[in-house]
């Protein structure tokens, strides 16, 4: 089949999925997948994607990953001097979502996709979304800090889809003054990276 017409096929079922304003995820499933050490063996980029968007499950458990609670107040990721100071943002075709991860809801935060500053389209055309991360840089350690915490988020991901057959890759390549602007942020968030997720053509 077609690249666009999966793609097509992808949006039209996830539209379905994501008729309401916001999305109560499912529970994160968070034990099996593939061994720690298969997962690392199989990390690796991926930029051809089929334009198919992921069950709600597996966006459920891979969010959780990058940046899920696994204790009463701390995250699956380490951050400098426990601050949090990232928050994910997905820019699905149809919407920008917050990932709100006690309530394990994604709030949507704006129905315009800001396509040409997320950049690549290559790439971001047919993955599934492309995960933005947003640094509140008045509560980081330092602005330094906001970069390295944000790798471990990204690594999460990778490591994730690596472990459940999906394919992720890290991009610095996105218009980043352009993108604080279409997503309206404040003067005190950054935006420090973003990553395409999707499944592998
Ligand atoms: C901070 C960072 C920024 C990156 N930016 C881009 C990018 O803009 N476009 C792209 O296609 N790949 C990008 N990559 C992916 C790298 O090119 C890739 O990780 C590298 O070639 C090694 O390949 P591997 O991830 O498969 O091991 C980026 C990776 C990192 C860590």
């Amino acid at each position: 089949m077609k690249r666009t017409s999966l793609f097509v096929i992808g949006l039209l079922a996830f539209t379905a999925i994501v008729s309401a304003q916001d999305i109560s995820l499912p529970a994160p499933v968070k034990t099996g997948g593939k061994p720690l050490m298969d997962a690392l063996n199989e990390r690796k980029s991926i930029k051809a994607y089929s334009g198919k968007q992921l069950d709600q499950q597996n966006l459920s458990n891979l969010l959780w990953a990058a940046y899920g609670f696994n204790r009463e107040s701390k995250r699956v990721v380490p951050s400098s001097e426990n601050k949090q100071e990232i928050d994910v943002y997905v820019a699905f075709p149809t919407g920008v979502y917050f990932y709100d991860a006690k309530a394990n809801v994604l709030k949507l935060h704006q129905t315009e996709v800001p396509k040409a500053s997320i950049g690549q389209p290559a790439v971001t055309n047919v993955a599934a979304f492309t995960l933005i991360y947003v640094a509140n840089v008045d509560k980081a350690s330092n602005r330094e800090a906001c970069y390295l915490d944000t790798g471990y988020l990204v690594q999460n991901v990778y490591l994730y889809c690596a472990s459940a057959g999906f394919g992720s890759v890290a991009r610095g390549s996105f218009k980043a003054q352009q993108l604080h602007t279409d997503l309206k942020l404040g003067a005190n968030q950054v935006v420090t990276l973003v990553q395409a997720v999707g499944v592998p053509q």
